[in-house]
């Protein structure tokens, strides 16, 4: 069985409460939800992480390496934008991963068009909502088969 590791940044606790008209009315819940249902049906094994706080999300990277953890979907949040401590997390467990965002980071502030993390990616979705997150693994899910 092939396992695949969610992990989602800051503030995404908050989504279905935080600006809707952004991130829409799903909360993190629903899209782990629809996750673990496509899992079932894929046979994937799933592990699921959010955190607000960067070194968690650095740690909780580490331990992906002895886990047994094959992929990560990935969204760092804010984090994207400021984090080289995770995109150096990424690189040392050298897990490949796809990069997810809800909005669609280019068509915002100028700040969030850069990432750390999409030069390292297998691939990145975004502007796509919380079927960004689903898109994401389906393409997981074929690459460790
Ligand atoms: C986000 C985009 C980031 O710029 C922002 O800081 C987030 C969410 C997204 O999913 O659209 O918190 O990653």
């Amino acid at each position: 069985m092939r396992t695949l590791l969610v992990i989602n940044g800051p503030n995404l606790n908050m989504l279905g409460r935080r600006e809707p008209e952004i991130y829409g009315r799903q909360t993190l819940e629903d899209i782990i939800e629809s996750l673990e249902a496509l899992a079932d049906i894929h046979n994937i094994r799933l592990f699921n992480f959010q955190s607000n706080a960067e070194h968690e999300i650095v740690e909780r990277i580490h331990q992906a390496m002895d886990d047994g953890t094959d992929y990560i979907l990935i969204n760092p949040a804010a984090f994207t934008h400021t984090s080289v401590a995770i995109r150096d997390a990424l690189a040392t467990v050298s897990i490949p991963f796809i990069e997810v965002h809800l909005s669609n980071i280019h068509k915002r502030e100028d700040f969030r068009a850069h990432s750390y993390f999409s030069d390292l990616a297998d691939g990145v979705i975004a502007g796509l909502g919380t079927k960004g997150y689903e898109l994401a693994f389906l393409a997981a899910s074929e690459k460790m088969s």
